[in-house]
């Protein structure tokens, strides 16, 4: 796939045309749908952390660029699916694929090219990649499942949300690390290590997304600002000023997921900040930026670990 890799940019770079010139499966619809979303954007963060992840276990990332590109792709095929479940019309600053294809293009797309990847590695990769994506797979399918059981539950434990968050989220973060760390040739600790920094610091990362969904532009944010109310979502800034024991604040978002009310959601978000759910989310990712830095004490020092530490504190400015 390369000649000479000379740095970071590089490595990127080739995964990137990848998905521009050499991605296609036997269906055009299908491929004009993914490759419209690949060249959409999107932060490639999977990728990232698998070809850190080999790195760090001083593994040569250019032999598993491919790995890498299916991270992503997993990550893509769960967006188009999450989008229908979410009813979200935008994704990476366009439409999302329902919007383009239909929902019921959407559904085959996504489950296409979970079979695409899948034949793929499963003829390509050694044990255990496999069986760990696979596994990761029913993951993410059982998180958004449990999530979809507790929208409007206004009594939501907050161990419950981690749980759905790590397996809806932190499992492929978890799982990208650890698939670049086997086949970086990593020690099992270290391929223990890194998998435990993929899934602390996806759990972080569900955190800021949850925040962002409440704070951020929608323009800069590329998808839809306010949907998780919208979709009587429990998410960590809401379980935050939840627990804050207010009955006036827990009435009216009662009435807002009862759709008793469509009182203004903005008022409700300003309600969630006043009640310091915004600054409790920062202080909760904050600890899981933390633990997934402290998963990385067994790893030996390098450009790649530094890197990935870099990954964990960027989710710590907004
Ligand atoms: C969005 O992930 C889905 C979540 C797990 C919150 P990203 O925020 O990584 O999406 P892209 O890849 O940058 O579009
Ligand atoms: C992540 O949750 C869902 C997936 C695992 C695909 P969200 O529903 O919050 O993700 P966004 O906000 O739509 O990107
Ligand atoms: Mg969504
Ligand atoms: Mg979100």
């Amino acid at each position: 796939m390369i000649d000479a890799v000379r740095d970071d940019a590089d490595l990127y770079a080739l995964v990137e045309e990848f998905f521009a010139s050499t991605f296609s499966t036997d269906n055009p619809l299908i491929t004009e749908a993914v490759r419209r979303m690949l060249a959409a954007g999107g932060k490639r963060l999977r990728p990232r952390v698998t070809l850190l992840a080999t790195q760090a276990c001083g593994g040569d990332a250019t032999a598993h660029l491919y790995l890498a590109a299916y991270m992503e792709l997993i990550h893509v095929a769960t967006l188009i699916h999450d989008d229908v479940v979410d009813n979200a019309q935008t994704r990476r600053g366009v439409n999302a694929t329902a919007v383009d294809f239909g929902n019921r293009v959407s559904v085959l797309a996504g489950d296409y090219l979970f079979a695409w990847i899948f034949k793929n590695v499963t003829a390509s990769y050694p044990a255990p990649v496999p069986h760990i994506l696979s596994a990761t797979l029913a993951d993410i399918c059982d998180g958004e499942v449990l999530q979809l059981r507790a929208l409007g539950d206004l009594d939501l434990p907050i161990e419950q949300y981690v749980e759905i968050v790590e397996k809806k989220t932190a499992s492929l973060f978890g799982a990208s690390a650890e698939c670049g760390a086997i086949m970086g040739g990593g020690t099992s600790a270290e391929v223990a290590a890194l998998r435990g920094f993929g899934r602390e610091y996806g759990i972080a990362f569900q955190m800021r997304d949850d925040l962002l969904d409440m704070t951020a532009d929608e323009r800069t944010l590329g998808k839809p600002v306010g949907n998780d109310l919208r979709e009587r979502k429990m998410t960590i800034p809401l379980i935050h000023a939840l627990n804050r024991g207010e009955a006036a604040f827990r009435g009216r978002i009662g009435r807002f997921y009862d759709g008793r009310s469509d009182g203004p959601a903005a008022e409700i978000l300003a309600s969630i900040g006043d009640l310091g759910g915004f600054d409790a989310t920062r202080a909760s990712i904050a600890t899981y930026v933390q633990r997934a830095k402290a998963a990385l004490a067994p790893m030996a020092e390098s450009h790649a670990k530094n890197e990935l530490q870099s990954l964990a504190d960027a989710l710590l400015v907004e």
